[in-house]
């Protein structure tokens, strides 16, 4: 698949888009059933054909993907791709029920299991296997915390340290407060154009090269093991294969932080660490935005947020600003490839994009 962004730097007509999609999970009091219609209605696009995408957390990456479809399928100058989540108008009681449908319902959701839950789970499991990781997991904390406070769109701004990180409340043990996403509504939109006609728009596109996807059992005892993530493993797989990539190609990436825990196990399933090593690296600073290899310079779920929808869409903007050279004060030097990492529920399903630039 191959599609570029287009900016508006030199303005785009409603009329040129002819087909949108729209993430979101519909989250609850705004569980509203045929939400096409109404991004039709709001964005002024009524009589455009639109698809809502509902993969959970990866509602994003997945619409991504079918945009791109989309576009090669080269009927269109412009593809409108939205993602969008209002969280915050509901009780927490009402909020936890709501997250748990992405997940099993039978023998997690009823039986009181939550996301923080099933995350505190997948690191015990974790250090059982490859000892104690918590200096690490505060690393990833402190680090995306700090990347968000240069971000004028994050959701915190405050930095906190591995210290602060260790000593705040948990949430799921070994989780604490500073170790789960939090709740959040945002948006976020892209407009993709086929290649050929993307300089109508911009001389400074944005490719993407390739656009992975995967699944897996959506229950975790399901599932042969708790620390791979094989829907991201097999997203990856696809994406370097299609866009004929190594891993070195990559300056930087976009992970799914949801817990700080998913970040070292995106490391492992992506490729850019041996099972095991992902704390060892991340506390080597290589994963720091001035690292070899940044992850996470808009603040990652962690920080920025996770408005589910929104999610994939925002990480892909901030590829898009980076790319682009146009990230400010946490840009990140040289960076020319990028990938987009999304995953849905707990690992069930995974979306994993490339991009480059020039
Ligand atoms: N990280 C850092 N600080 C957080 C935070 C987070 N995830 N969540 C809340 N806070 C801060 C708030 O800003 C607030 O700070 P203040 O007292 O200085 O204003 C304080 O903690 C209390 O906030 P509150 O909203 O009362 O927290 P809570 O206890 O209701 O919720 C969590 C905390 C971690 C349980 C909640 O953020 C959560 O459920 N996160 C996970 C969401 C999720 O599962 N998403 C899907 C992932 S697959």
């Amino acid at each position: 698949m191959d599609g570029a962004f287009a900016s508006v730097d030199r303005g785009a007509d409603r009329r040129d888009v002819s087909e949108a999609f729209l993430a979101t999970l519909g989250f609850g009091g705004h569980q509203i059933g045929n939400a096409a219609a109404a991004l039709a209605e709001e964005a002024g696009l009524v009589g455009v054909p639109v698809t809502r995408v509902e993969n959970a957390c990866a509602s994003g990456g997945f619409a991504l993907r079918s945009a791109l479809a989309a576009v090669s399928a080269g009927a269109s100058p412009l593809v409108l791709v939205t993602g969008v989540e209002k969280m915050t108008d509901v009780t927490n009681a009402r909020r936890r029920y709501w997250l748990g449908v992405s997940g099993d319902t039978e023998w997690e959701r009823s039986a009181g299991l939550t996301f923080a839950g099933v995350y505190g789970l997948v690191a015990s499991r974790y250090f059982a296997e490859h000892g104690d990781a918590s200096e690490a997991l505060a690393e990833v904390a402190s680090k995306n915390h700090e990347n968000g406070a240069l971000n004028p769109n994050a959701h915190f701004h405050r930095r906190v340290t591995r210290a602060e990180v260790l000593a705040a409340p948990r949430v799921a043990r070994p989780l604490g407060l500073f170790d789960c996403c939090p709740v959040s509504d945002g948006a976020a939109a892209l407009l993709l154009s086929p290649p050929e006609l993307a300089h109508r728009f911009t001389d400074t596109p944005v490719y993407v090269d390739a656009a992975g996807a995967g699944t897996d059992f959506l229950a975790v005892q399901e599932r042969p093991e708790l620390t791979r993530f094989r829907a991201s493993h097999r997203a990856a797989h696809e994406a370097f294969r299609s866009a004929g990539w190594n891993r070195s190609d990559v300056s930087f990436l976009e992970v799914h932080d949801c817990f700080t825990i998913a970040e070292l196990l995106a490391l492992e399933d992506l490729g850019f660490a041996a099972p095991g090593e992902a704390p060892r690296m991340t506390l080597s600073g290589a994963t720091r935005r001035d690292g070899r290899l940044p992850v996470n310079p808009d603040g990652g779920l962690k920080a920025k947020g996770h408005p589910i929808g929104a999610t994939g869409v925002s990480q892909v903007y901030e590829i898009f600003l980076q790319l682009r050279g146009q990230a400010g004060l946490r840009q990140v030097a040289g960076a020319d490839h990028a990938l987009a990492h999304n995953v849905g529920g707990a690992g069930a399903t995974a979306a994993v994009s490339l991009f480059s630039v020039g």
